[in-house]
């Protein structure tokens, strides 16, 4: 009896536990600029850089932060290497989805022998602050996921950074923390992925939605969310489907030149005063649905805390669950190619995704994608 017991235990036993996302880090033309761009319209404030002022010879790095939120913006500064190459095939774009763990080498080891594929070998690396343990793996297209160790660490972000301080350190807009980060891959790509998740980093599938339930007179998708252990990590997967014209995911992937981070949701306590800091400092978001979206939001959704006339004012949508309801808005791609965006969501107990908008947001992202001539 005892035995049965321990092996059932091992069995459930989550062999990759993640305390969270660590960081985002972009491949960027332009890191000085962006990084503006992510501190002025966004919010965000410089913590960390690395670059030829620190004895970095081929790029430069600026970390930023809101709340939890961590990006890392990388330029490279010559014309050959692996940044370079990135950003020609895929334009600006997200390359690592670091995750905080507690045994970077164990996550390293239990993920490639699952049959994860190895971006970086464990190292360790030290300065007067400490040390941090990284390690990384490839996911979907060139995506990777790094594994972050930092327990014995104090400094501002990592051996090989300096911490930046004072300076200009815009007002943040409220935003807390990552909520999800969603991958498109290609045609008949999802079930792999999917299995990829389950498989090598012990995910499993919490959500799914089928083409029959996303979409619109013109396209089609399919959806499903992948969870880690804990919740805390959630990572949805986008695939296109068969509709009259072409959808936003082939539109992304023809773009992107691959499959991808399609977008990075953040969340806020207060999406009503989040939304119009960030429309105040030039954020641009989707078109707001129709009218009698908002005419009929509280027969769909029930009684909500919020007055509708700043929702419908700022096009912030509603959807809900058995658990409560959320409010959540989109912004237009955050570079010129037609790839990465930024979700804001605001949740009030609802756990899902705002299944109920696709719809209306699809029809807004139709009529974007009918001005750059590709629906
Ligand atoms: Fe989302």
């Amino acid at each position: 009896m005892q035995t049965q017991f321990v092996e059932k235990e091992t069995l459930t036993q989550d062999f990759l536990p993640l305390n969270g996302t660590d960081h985002v880090e972009l491949y960027v033309g332009n890191a000085k600029q962006s990084a503006h761009f992510y501190k002025t319209a966004f919010g965000f404030n410089s913590v960390a850089y690395a670059g030829p002022e620190t004895g970095l010879r081929d790029r430069a790095s600026y970390v930023l932060q809101q709340g939890k939120i961590r990006l890392v913006l990388t330029t490279p500064l010559k014309s050959e290497g692996p940044i370079m190459e990135h950003i020609k095939k895929h334009g600006d774009g997200v390359k690592i989805l670091a995750l905080w763990v507690d045994d970077a080498y164990k996550s390293y080891e239990e993920t490639i022998k699952r049959g994860a594929k190895s971006y970086q070998v464990p190292q360790t690396l030290t300065d007067e602050f400490g040390e941090i343990r990284t390690a990384g793996i490839y996911t979907y297209g060139e995506t990777v996921h790094l594994f972050i160790e930092r327990k014995n660490y104090t400094g501002a972000f990592m051996p090989g950074y300096v911490a930046i301080e004072g300076g200009y350190q815009p007002e943040s807009t409220g935003l807390l923390y990552i909520d999800h980060c969603v991958g498109n891959v290609g045609w008949n790509r999802m079930n792999e992925a999917v299995k990829w998740y389950e498989d090598v980093m012990g995910f499993r599938n919490i959500l799914s939605f089928d083409d029959k339930q996303i979409n619109t007179e013109y396209s089609a998708l399919m959806s499903k969310v992948m969870s880690n252990k804990n919740g805390y990590v959630k990572f949805p997967i986008n695939e296109p489907a068969e509709g009259k014209k072409k959808s936003q995911i082939e539109e992304y992937l023809e773009f992107y030149e691959g499959e991808g981070v399609q977008h990075i949701a953040v969340a806020t306590h207060d999406i009503i005063s989040t939304v119009r800091a960030m429309k105040a400092r030039g954020v641009e978001f989707l078109s707001p649905p129709p009218l009698a979206y908002y005419e009929t939001l509280l027969e769909r959704v029930g009684k909500i805390d919020e007055d509708i006339a700043p929702l419908q004012e700022l096009g912030i949508l509603v959807d809900y669950d058995e658990e409560g309801y959320l409010l959540q808005i989109f912004t237009k791609p955050v570079q010129d190619r037609p790839t990465l965006f930024f979700e804001i969501i605001q949740r009030k107990g609802a756990q899902s995704f705002g299944a109920g908008n696709f719809k209306a947001l699809f029809e807004s992202l139709e009529r974007e994608q009918e001005l750059r001539g590709n629906l």
